[in-house]
């Protein structure tokens, strides 16, 4: 069996407790995404979607943040791919964020809904050419014989659309993880880490400080 155990750090880093934190997770959020792009983490907006179907299977994917607020958290994808098919069926999930540089993570749970056509069809409009050719041509998650098919399907679509814009195919858009709770984790030294979790009740968020 490999040996991993020499890897692990040490983190040294300075102490998270009440007064830090702000009384609403959303803004809390937000001062943690400003630090990490401040201190240049690697995609600050990468992020590590978990879905369940209805089968209990668990399966998770890095995706990218694009957008935020009060009402969610966005991103886009395929409403074809093994992801939107949990979602589908069950709209629970849940992303991690992990600043490495800050030693700092953010776990995040809520229900998954389609984000609105319009917002939808916003997005795909400000992506490149390419993107939009790329997001039309692939059928994600379904098994693909030869990368040559996507290639010659990409090519035809880029050519298709020199000199006219395309428009979002339905089968691909954004959703929004409306949350219930949010974790702030920060690391510490001798494994006695700081953890706060958000949980919502009604209208209002309680804080607790949990074990590392
Ligand atoms: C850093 C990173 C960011 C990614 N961002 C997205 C994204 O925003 N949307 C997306 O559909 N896939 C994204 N992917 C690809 C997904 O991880 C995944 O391969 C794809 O969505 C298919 O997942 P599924 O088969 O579980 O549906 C990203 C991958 C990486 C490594």
């Amino acid at each position: 069996m490999t040996n991993l155990n020499d890897f692990g750090n040490e983190y040294n880093y300075p102490p998270l407790d009440v007064p830090h934190l702000l009384e609403e997770p959303f803004a809390q959020f937000e001062s943690w995404l400003l630090h990490a792009i401040q201190n240049q983490e690697i995609e600050p907006n990468a992020m590590t979607l978990a879905t369940v179907n209805k089968q209990y299977q668990v399966s998770a994917r890095m995706m990218l943040l694009k957008y935020f607020d009060k009402n969610g958290f966005v991103f886009f994808s395929n409403y074809l791919s093994r992801k939107a098919a949990a979602l589908e069926e069950t709209k629970q999930s849940a992303l991690v964020f992990w600043w490495a540089k800050s030693a700092r993570q953010i776990r995040i749970e809520g229900n998954v809904e389609k984000l609105d056509e319009k917002h939808s069809d916003q997005y795909f409009a400000k992506r490149s050419k390419s993107s939009q050719c790329a997001a039309l041509a692939s059928q994600q998650s379904e098994i693909l014989a030869n990368k040559e098919i996507l290639l010659s399907r990409y090519q035809q679509l880029k050519e298709e659309s020199k000199n006219k814009s395309l428009s979002r195919p339905p089968h691909w858009g954004g959703y929004l993880l409306k949350p219930n709770l949010f974790e702030f984790w920060q690391g510490r030294p001798h494994r006695l880490h700081d953890r706060f979790v958000y949980q919502r009740q009604e209208e209002k968020w309680i804080i607790n400080r949990l074990s590392p």
